[in-house]
């Protein structure tokens, strides 16, 4: 057997890299950004789940205005949105301070990110307390056709990066009736 044994504490490793996504929240007047790495897509309405909790005031937010934005960066913005994960709203206007510009969304007062490829404006529907887990679901779509040539990354959970690649693998026709109409 070529297994080694290696501690359970790094199994999210193997299972975190889901693109870095960037949730945007508004109480009053006042914009924030808040950096996730751990997310997933529950079905396809869709239900997105993100994993967080008191310890951010953007999850305060979220919990007061039952809504944010989910918005997915590029690469070109990997430094940014390490340094957005690594200081607080309560201290800092994160646009100001990061360069970004908030533009209005459709549904939610939560505002979009022009600078990244994709945003989805969601509504806060559960938290499950005992796992710090919001449910959202998305409601709106937005994506910007001419970041085609920027890439999502992942985090790898050890403070490394990878970036995705324009690298394509179509398996299309042996999932086809998993696959919704329009997708
Ligand atoms: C790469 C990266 C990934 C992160 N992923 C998460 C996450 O999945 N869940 C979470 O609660 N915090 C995560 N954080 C930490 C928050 O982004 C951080 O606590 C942030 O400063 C909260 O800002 P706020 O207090 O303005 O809401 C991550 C930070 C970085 C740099």
């Amino acid at each position: 057997m070529a297994f080694t044994e290696i501690s359970i504490r790094k199994a999210f490793t193997f299972l975190e890299p889901g693109p870095v996504i960037l949730v945007t929240t508004r109480e009053g007047d006042k914009n924030n950004i808040m950096t996730i790495s751990w997310h997933m897509v529950t079905d396809f309405i869709p239900h997105i789940a993100i994993s967080t909790g008191a310890w951010n005031h953007s999850f305060t937010t979220m919990m007061k205005t039952k809504e944010c934005v989910i918005a997915i960066p590029g690469d070109d913005m990997i430094e940014k949105v390490v340094r957005i994960g690594t200081v607080s709203g309560t201290e800092v206007d994160k646009f100001k301070e990061f360069g970004l510009t908030p533009l209005p969304a459709k549904s939610v007062k939560a505002p979009l990110i022009e600078e990244c490829i994709a945003c989805i404006e969601c509504k806060v529907e559960d938290y499950i307390e005992k796992h710090g887990i919001v449910v959202l679901e998305g409601i709106c779509l937005w994506v910007d056709q001419d970041k085609k040539g920027k890439y999502t990354f992942h985090a790898n959970g050890d403070g490394t990066f990878t970036v995705d690649s324009d690298k394509v693998l179509n398996y299309r026709s042996m999932m086809e009736k998993w696959i919704p109409e329009g997708v």
